[in-house]
């Protein structure tokens, strides 16, 4: 093609877009979103928005929208109308492809929406799953069937599940595509959350079930709108071939050119052991399957989880993910003012842990932190929300790895506090946090380290709880008020809250 840079001299500017928008350009350059081939003006946006239909009238249910800081907007500014183009790059700075600006609109003074044609450059080879990434044309040359069921998972599929799409997929005489949204880090359930890769790995255990299911590991991401979510994933199946889809109650998956499935209410039929309606077995001998909440108990508790229910090798691939809570990650943040006692019992129970020799722990004081990990960071609410963001990573990271770190900065800051746990949630590691609420008059009573005393003289500015606020914890697991207990009964609540919990393991971790 004639328009893309062919002069050598061309200034190209450079751009990371974030995960959604990368998610959206690797949809665009397959052919998945097709008809478009590029992002939206934001006059294009907003029509998507207010009628569901592109500009020339073809309907498209969410905005598929690039926007980058103003600056790079400045720099196309100095080229020609007809040379200007971005390169978009993977986050490692690996280019992945090429956009055409041919609209560039102002959002407020710091971003700028581009809008305009991609090509791909570099050699899109980068990701995970990516062998079950096929392009639209490529996964259509492999159906068995001119009907197509797609189903989008993100859920490990059980046996109920399993049995859903074999009924299906058998009386439409169709072949099934299963999509495996991959742009987000999360999915499962809040009961259950597990990461995208976790549930591929769970799907393709489940693969000998649906032999002839074609599997594809799509970067569909979870946008504001589920309903219009569900759209745009009913959109990409269709370009993927699906004539229909099976979509949830909760969800609008139909539309959008493919026919929407519900799916059955099903249960186990206890007296030949398959799972078939509800309204084909009769009451005394249908049993429901497992909820989320019932599967992430087993799970935390070591329990196999039954046959009846989740295949073994999928049961397999959720136990690697999810190890019983003795084996599992833990993170345990405490957030309290200075001098409320978090260093100090913190220390305890870390002194506790290792006198035991169970698990690995990792301690991560406040002050430590900010001579090392944090050295050179102050205390604007920046610099404390990047103080709290590198504790929550490190300690994620441990995590991951299936150690216990406690973590005792001030953290002042509800968002940061629950940016460090998502961080946990999302290496697949447990999260508590413990709120040392030890009253202000008594913190400054003690005034250990003779800080209160100088925020109070205003020599020191920005003191939480003096000069600077401090966001009580909305929902902690434990709250301590050193005011009237021993470091040592305090330490013992910390630790009596792990073991009660299962992450240490003791006699105490009774299952009933
Ligand atoms: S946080 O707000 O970013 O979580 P952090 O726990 O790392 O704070 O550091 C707090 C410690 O730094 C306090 O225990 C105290 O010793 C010291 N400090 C120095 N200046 C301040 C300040 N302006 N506010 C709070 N703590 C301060």
């Amino acid at each position: 093609m004639s328009d893309w840079p062919a002069d050598a001299d061309a200034y190209v500017p450079s751009y990371t877009p974030n995960a959604v928008e990368l998610a959206d350009v690797e949809l665009i350059l397959t052919g998945a979103y097709r008809p478009l081939d590029g992002f939206m003006s934001v006059a294009e946006a907003r029509s998507v928005l207010d009628n569901g239909t592109l500009l020339d009238g073809r309907s498209w249910p969410v905005p598929v929208t690039l926007d980058v800081p103003s600056r790079i907007a400045d720099e196309l500014e100095e080229q020609p109308e007809s040379a200007r183009f971005v390169e978009l790059t993977d986050p490692e700075g690996a280019p992945v492809a090429t956009l055409h600006v041919t609209d560039a609109d102002g959002l407020g003074t710091e971003k700028v929406r581009l809008g305009g044609r991609l090509r791909r450059s570099g050699d899109g080879s980068h990701g995970v799953f990516t062998a079950y990434r096929n392009t639209p044309e490529q996964a259509k040359e492999t159906y068995s069937s001119s009907r197509v069921l797609a189903a989008i998972v993100d859920k490990p599929l059980h046996r109920p599940d399993l049995a859903q799409l074999a009924r299906a997929t058998r009386q439409l005489g169709a072949h099934l595509l299963l999509i495996v949204p991959t742009a987000s880090d999360m999915a499962g359930s809040p009961e259950l959350p597990l990461s995208t890769a976790t549930v591929m790995r769970t799907v393709l255990a489940a693969q000998d079930r649906l032999p002839s299911a074609t599997i594809m590991a799509l970067p569909l991401a979870r946008r504001a709108n589920p309903v219009r979510d569900g759209l745009l994933a009913a959109r990409v199946a269709r370009a993927y071939g699906a004539t229909h889809i099976m979509s949830r109650p909760d969800s609008i998956g139909g539309g959008a050119g493919v026919r929407s499935m519900l799916p059955r209410e099903i249960a186990y039929d206890s007296r030949d052991g398959q799972w078939r309606s509800i309204e084909d077995i009769e009451p005394p001998f249908r049993k429901p399957g497992l909820s989320d909440v019932e599967v992430a108990d087993m799970l935390a508790r070591g329990f196999e989880l039954p046959e009846w229910f989740t295949p073994p090798a999928v049961a397999e691939e959720l136990r690697r993910a999810c190890p019983p809570r003795p084996e599992r990650g833990l993170v345990v943040m405490f957030t309290g003012l200075s001098g409320s006692g978090k260093s100090t019992i913190s220390r305890g129970v870390y002194e506790s842990l290792l006198e035991d020799g169970n698990r690995t722990v990792t301690l991560l004081d406040g002050d430590v932190v900010r001579r090392h990990l944090s050295a050179g960071l102050g205390f604007s609410k920046a610099d404390r929300s990047m103080n709290i963001r590198r504790i929550g990573f490190v300690a994620a990271e441990i995590g991951r790895h299936g150690g216990i770190a406690l973590a005792a900065p001030i953290a002042p800051y509800d968002a940061d506090r629950l940016a460090a746990q998502a961080m946990a949630k999302q290496a697949g590691a447990d999260f508590l946090l413990i709120h040392v609420n030890t009253p202000l008059e008594v913190c400054e009573e003690r005034d250990r380290k003779g800080l209160y005393a100088k925020a109070r003289a205003g020599q020191l500015k920005e003191f939480t709880g003096i000069s600077d606020p401090y966001e009580e914890p909305a929902a902690a697991d434990l709250h301590i008020d050193t005011s009237d207990i021993t470091v040592g009964e305090a330490t013992e609540q910390v630790l009596e809250l792990m073991t009660d919990g299962g992450w240490l393991e003791s006699s105490g971790f009774k299952l009933d």
